[in-house]
């Protein structure tokens, strides 16, 4: 095994060896996330070229997604005890994840009028049900897709889960290995810093809706192909239309460019609100396009990372929703 710059050991076979010695540890599990996702040790541990690739300082790829982490889970609302950090995962059995009334949210059209803003829109328990109904159908149709080759190679579809009136729909490419196993979106490394943005936003993952452009995992991660983004884009459509959000949050460059019809570079495209368009003669809803979570993981730095924040304070401040500081919790 090489050493370098004295007793500092780099590259995957350290992480290896940290994964083997220390089961189960935190340290073990972030290095088996850097072996998946880092891409070049992950380039490294498949091929086995271990001697030809560059140099990874595994120290400072650790230091960054802790530093990554903490900074995403340190936010609060001025006033609050702290951070709303308890994301309660949807119903693994259910598509589509039907909270408990949370304080935050009008139930009915008298709490509407006098209620301060709140994460998912003024409803009805009518309308509610009948979203929920919807998005059901709509699940249970994916399900049953076959309109192109990734319906017969996945394990399970991934119709997308959250709060049938969310005021935000946080949409990605597609879904990965760990979501094409439990049917759910956003449940790998790139879901866990996605709900650590959303609890840093004082929001709750099921105060939102998030799905993907693509509903069943495409091989080995490969990306989306045209026409797999066509057969399947009615279906995200539908699910827009139900939802009818204020606010669509595109994570990365394949949902930006997709949902917005162009070929801009997601660079171009973040950090700003567009419009999304629902149809001839109907109203657009406003859309801001930021970095995947997957990205960020892949390439970490300060600027990246407030990029992704200042995306996010955008999308609080145009929902009038308060936006949470840095330091404490
Ligand atoms: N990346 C995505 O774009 N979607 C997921 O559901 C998971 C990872």
């Amino acid at each position: 095994m090489s050493k370098r710059r004295g007793s500092r050991q780099r590259g995957a076979p350290f992480l290896l060896r940290h994964v083997q010695s220390r089961k189960g540890s935190r340290v073990a599990q972030l290095a088996m996330a850097l072996l998946r996702y880092h891409p070049v040790l992950r380039a490294t541990w498949t091929t086995r070229r271990m001697k030809n690739m560059p140099d990874v300082d595994v120290n400072k790829a650790v230091r960054q997604h802790l530093e990554m982490e903490g900074f995403f889970a340190g936010f609060a609302v001025r006033g609050k005890a702290e951070a709303r950090t308890d994301s309660a995962p949807a119903d693994a059995a259910s598509p589509v994840a039907v909270p408990a009334p949370s304080p935050a949210r009008a139930s009915d059209s008298q709490s509407m009028i006098a209620s301060p803003p709140a994460p998912t829109l003024a409803h009805s328990p009518e309308s509610e049900a009948e979203a929920v109904r919807e998005l059901q159908a709509i699940a249970a149709e994916v399900d049953q897709c076959r309109k192109c080759q990734l319906g017969s190679m996945r394990k399970h579809s991934v119709p997308g889960e959250g709060h049938p009136r969310a005021r935000i729909m946080f949409i990605g490419e597609a879904p990965g290995a760990d979501e094409d196993t439990q049917g759910r979106p956003f449940v790998g490394r790139a879901g866990q810093l996605l709900d650590k943005i959303i609890a840093a936003c004082g929001l709750r993952r099921d105060e939102v809706f998030i799905g993907n452009i693509l509903k069943c995992r495409p091989p080995e991660n490969r990306e989306p192909r045209p026409e797999e983004i066509i057969n399947c884009l009615p279906y995200l459509q539908k699910q827009i239309e139900t939802i009818n959000p204020d606010i669509i949050v595109a994570l990365g460059g394949h949902a930006a460019k997709t949902l917005l019809n162009t070929v801009k570079p997601i660079g171009q495209l973040r950090g700003q609100f567009h419009e999304y368009c629902t149809g001839i003669g109907r109203p657009s809803i406003k859309l801001m396009a930021t970095f995947h979570p997957a990205y960020l993981l892949r390439n970490y730095s300060e600027q990246n990372r407030r990029y992704v924040w200042e995306d996010m304070k955008k999308v609080l401040a145009e929902l009038g929703l308060p936006i949470p500081e840095r330091g404490r919790g």
